[in-house]
């Protein structure tokens, strides 16, 4: 069952021809797909937006590629949406009116890694694990840490500011960007930012492009910050009776003056899910937190940690893991979750709303009664520490789609009512771009398209997103 696509502008098959014998002509056939089976596997991403099948991908594997192709999107006025790994969850990579897919992924050099400045260069195809790995045999580190982070690319995550479990101690990925390559339509390249630790010159337009949604520019390379590799790492698990005492430990953890890396979430039908997955569980646990901490003081902060969690009521055990063999298990079995809670019906669709961590446990509850009012089941897991919960709805029947839209507008309307906000780390994208108004005032929105305009004034690239329908044609 998918979420409709919004009604946007299409382009003349006319404009759509002469595009592609233009494309054909600046880069050469071979980067140029235009059938319809090869055209048709660009049309979704990993959320449930309905594309609109492109009718040319580009496969660029240079900067210069990125331009012809935003030069030719321009003189032929089609649409472009641009592509890295397509894991997205909001339709940030759907094409939503046809025209151009833009992708990425074959621009995926990893081209510097710096020691004494801390800085690596990569490219928007950089597998996101594969970056880490690499700095990491360097002794360095780069925290962002997606889930998907054995498929997503760089692109991506900068796209959508992506975040994932270390957020709590090191932020999402715009705090890890120091400049960046970008290609504007019309195909414009511009650098932003910097290369040194500090740097204030002029507007941070790097950190208005990141997180735009690919509405803005196209990434071609990004100037990354580095930290030294921490040196040790300390993981427990603390199991608790049910989600409402695990949430209220998150607060106590932090009044505590710690800050562990991570501090995840499970709920009990997650639970239930990793149980169905094989994973043995405890089962008196109706909730779990998965706790990382890492420094020169990893074994004593999780020690205290380890002490609050058991002193905190409705506690039923803390586990620490004994060694990265045990570690790596745990962190398996948190990074299957959302694989794991697919299988428990036919669709699936997982939020990620925010709030203010001391609010977490009523934003639960009103997950939870949101649930039962409109009939939908509904499970959560997440990122606790930083307030960020995957509420999941799940529906076997397309005939509960109505009940499905209630539900997330009433998870939205929650959120906003606890002070929090719409995504943590997947966007809004198509799924979302209706509640924006939710949020955010009707000048701070008109504010953002008059950006847009600036940047995209025919509103040709990555048309339909973040914006709720109906405004100008570049928004
Ligand atoms: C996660 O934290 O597992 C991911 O953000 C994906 C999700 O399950 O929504
Ligand atoms: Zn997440």
């Amino acid at each position: 069952m998918v979420l409709r696509a919004p009604e946007v502008e299409l382009p003349s098959r006319a404009a759509i021809d002469r595009a592609k014998i233009e494309l054909e002509r600046r880069l050469g056939p071979s980067k140029v797909l235009t059938g319809v089976d090869a055209c048709a596997a660009y049309a979704n991403d990993e959320s449930d937006v309905e594309g609109r099948a492109p009718d040319a991908v580009v496969i660029a594997a240079t900067t210069a590629d990125v331009a012809a192709t935003l030069a030719v999107a321009e003189s032929c006025g089609v649409p472009v949406t641009p592509r890295a790994g397509g894991t997205g969850r909001t339709g940030g990579a759907v094409p939503v009116a046809g025209g151009i897919v833009l992708a990425t992924h074959a621009l995926c050099r990893l081209k510097e890694i710096d020691r004494a400045n801390l800085v690596a260069v990569v490219e928007p195809g950089v597998i996101t694990g594969e970056l880490h790995a690499a700095v990491e045999r360097e002794g360095l580190f780069y925290a962002p840490d997606p889930n998907s982070l054995e498929s997503c690319m760089m692109g991506g995550n900068l796209a959508e500011n992506a975040g994932g479990p270390r957020a709590f101690k090191y932020g999402v990925t715009r705090d890890w960007v120091l400049g960046l390559e970008v290609v504007l339509i019309g195909g414009r390249v511009l650098r932003t930012g910097k290369r040194t630790v500090k740097g204030v010159t002029g507007y941070d337009v790097t950190a208005l492009l990141v997180g735009s949604e690919g509405t803005l520019g196209v990434f071609t390379e990004a100037t990354l910050r580095l930290v030294p590799k921490p040196p040790a790492l300390a993981t427990a698990l603390a199991l608790f009776a049910d989600v409402r005492a695990a949430a209220d430990a998150v607060g106590a953890i932090v009044a505590g003056g710690l800050v562990p890396r991570c501090l995840e979430l499970l709920d009990a039908a997650t639970l239930d899910a990793v149980r169905a997955a094989g994973v043995s569980v405890d089962a008196r646990a109706g909730a779990m937190l998965l706790i990382e901490v890492d420094g020169d003081e990893a074994e004593s902060a999780l020690l205290r940690v380890g002490e609050i969690a058991s002193a905190s009521p409705g506690n039923v055990d803390v586990l620490v893991a004994q060694d990265a063999a045990q570690r790596d298990r745990l962190w398996a079995a948190r990074r299957m979750l959302s694989r794991a809670t697919r299988k428990l019906a036919r669709h699936k669709l997982s939020e990620d709303v925010v709030v203010p961590r001391t609010r977490l446990a009523e934003l639960i509850a009103r997950a939870e009664s949101i649930g039962l009012a409109t009939g939908v089941r509904q499970l959560a897991y997440g990122h606790a520490g930083d307030g960020n919960l995957h509420v999941n709805f799940l529906w076997d029947d397309d005939a509960e789609r109505p009940a499905v839209d209630r539900a997330v507008g009433m998870l939205m309307r929650a959120t906003i009512d606890l002070g929090g906000t719409l995504s943590g780390e997947h966007g809004i994208g198509v799924s979302k771009a209706q509640y924006l108004g939710l949020e955010q005032s009707e000048d701070l929105i008109a504010l953002q398209r008059d950006i847009k305009r600036v940047f995209d004034p025919s509103g040709l690239l990555n048309p339909g997103k973040i914006f709720p329908p109906g405004g100008h044609k570049a928004c």
